[in-house]
């Protein structure tokens, strides 16, 4: 090959000074060379980065490229292939087994039925923050209990369990680093899951878990889909509502247009997926030879798809690192695309669309209680971006 390429080595830990919501600059620099660059794995071992809007999308439509762990060619000892019923991390025909089951439950319809729930869920919230008065922590106030409750309906978790789990899963997939903590909560939060689906077995009610005992699913793959819908949905929601707020924070032109019509909200809302892209990549690995972007992804290859530089490719979103929340960003990444699109779309979207207008009505004059450059944000490392805590403060009325 001639031709030179870009190169990047293992991924950044840093996003440009004053820019959070922007992607590394070496990424965005990547994207700049072109839409695939050489990469080398955080094991040393050779891989590609994807950038570009068109490749990324390619490559999840493309069946040559497998989820499995265990085929993850990113460092110098094998992987172990995901526990059973963690489907994020399979290839059809595994992959499908599990998902077909939920699908049902997870219709744009069904996500309606839910969001006068998502309504009262998110007024109790509001109402706590109001009465206990400024500032609050966003985060625990707000963002990480909205989608924690909506969880916890959906799984069926009985009401008098709901605080203990509450801690545990945030333990679990709350941005927790340390490897022993991890681990300790991943494994109490497995062994809670799997009382519960012995409980839904005995004695089914009108929740997601109950619905999958009448499927041919064994326990221990229900628990694993149950750790899927946990470990996939908790995190990302709660960070865009966070880092939403952030964002729009600090944009407020775009703030005061969204607060001015709420109709914005279905805009929006897509508008802060694409530019925030929480769920910031992934990773694939190539099941035999493909040509991408004139290169030649050998078999065993691992590629890491930037799903937020793809949702800033110029080539597809013009003027893409500016937040505009009336344009039309649909058919980005921010939920993935093909066989593992996220299954819990819609309902983050619910999520989304009913909180966020709902916090900036009930706080006309929200603010940060921190100078921004102060807000504590999740190192790049973490799988989901976002922050770990957001104060904030509104005027309250004089009494
Ligand atoms: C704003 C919030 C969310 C974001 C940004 C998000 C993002 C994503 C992305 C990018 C993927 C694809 C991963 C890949 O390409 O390998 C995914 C998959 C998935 N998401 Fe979400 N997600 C969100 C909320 C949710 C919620 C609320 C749920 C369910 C309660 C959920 C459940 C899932 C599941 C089960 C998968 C795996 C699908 C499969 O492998 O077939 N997500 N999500």
């Amino acid at each position: 090959m001639g031709e030179s390429v870009h190169a990047v080595t293992t991924l950044p830990t840093a996003r440009p000074p004053g820019c959070p919501f922007d992607p590394p600059a070496e990424l965005t620099e990547a994207q700049r060379h072109g839409p695939i660059s050489r990469f080398t794995h955080f094991g040393g071992n050779p891989g590609w980065l994807i950038t570009g809007y068109d490749l990324v999308r390619a490559v999840l439509a493309d069946p040559r490229f497998s989820s499995r762990r265990e085929l993850m060619n990113v460092v110098d000892y094998p992987l172990p292939p995901a526990p059973p019923g963690e489907f994020l991390l399979t290839d059809e025909p595994q992959h499908g087994r599990y998902r077909k089951p939920l699908v049902g439950r997870f219709t744009v319809r069904r996500m309606r039925l839910l969001t006068e729930r998502v309504e009262q869920i998110t007024t109790a919230c509001l109402d706590a923050m109001e009465e206990a008065g400024p500032p609050a922590d966003l985060v625990t106030s707000f963002a990480k209990p909205i989608p924690a409750i909506v969880i916890c309906e959906l799984l069926g978790v009985p009401y008098e369990d709901r605080g203990a789990f509450q801690e545990q899963i945030d333990a679990f997939v709350g941005g927790e680093t340390d490897e022993n903590k991890l681990l300790a909560a991943y494994t109490a939060t497995q062994d809670y899951l799997a009382e519960l689906v012995a409980a839904k077995r005995a004695d089914p009610t009108d929740d997601v878990l109950s619905e999958l005992t009448g499927s041919d699913l064994t326990d221990e793959e229900l628990r694993g889909v149950a750790l899927v819908l946990l470990a996939a949905g908790l995190d990302t929601t709660a960070n865009m509502l966070s880092l939403g707020t952030f964002a729009l924070l600090e944009n407020p032109a775009q703030l005061a247009a969204l607060r001015a019509d709420p109709a914005l909200a279905d805009r929006a809302v897509e508008e802060l997926l694409r530019y925030l892209s929480v769920a910031k990549s992934f990773m694939r690995t190539a099941l035999e030879d493909v040509e991408l972007g004139g290169r030649t992804i050998e078999a065993g290859t691992t590629v890491v798809l930037s799903y937020h530089t793809a949702n800033r490719d110029p080539g597809r979103f013009a003027d893409p690192h500016t937040l505009d929340i009336r344009r039309q960003s649909t058919g980005h990444l921010a939920f993935g695309h093909g066989i593992h699109q996220c299954l819990g779309q819609q309902l983050a979207r619910v999520e989304l669309r009913v909180a966020l207008p709902a916090l900036i009505g009930r706080f006309p004059t929200l603010r940060l209680a921190v100078p921004a450059g102060e807000v504590d944000l999740r190192p790049e490392t973490a799988d989901v971006y976002g922050v770990r805590s957001l104060p904030v403060a509104w005027d309250t009325e004089p009494s």
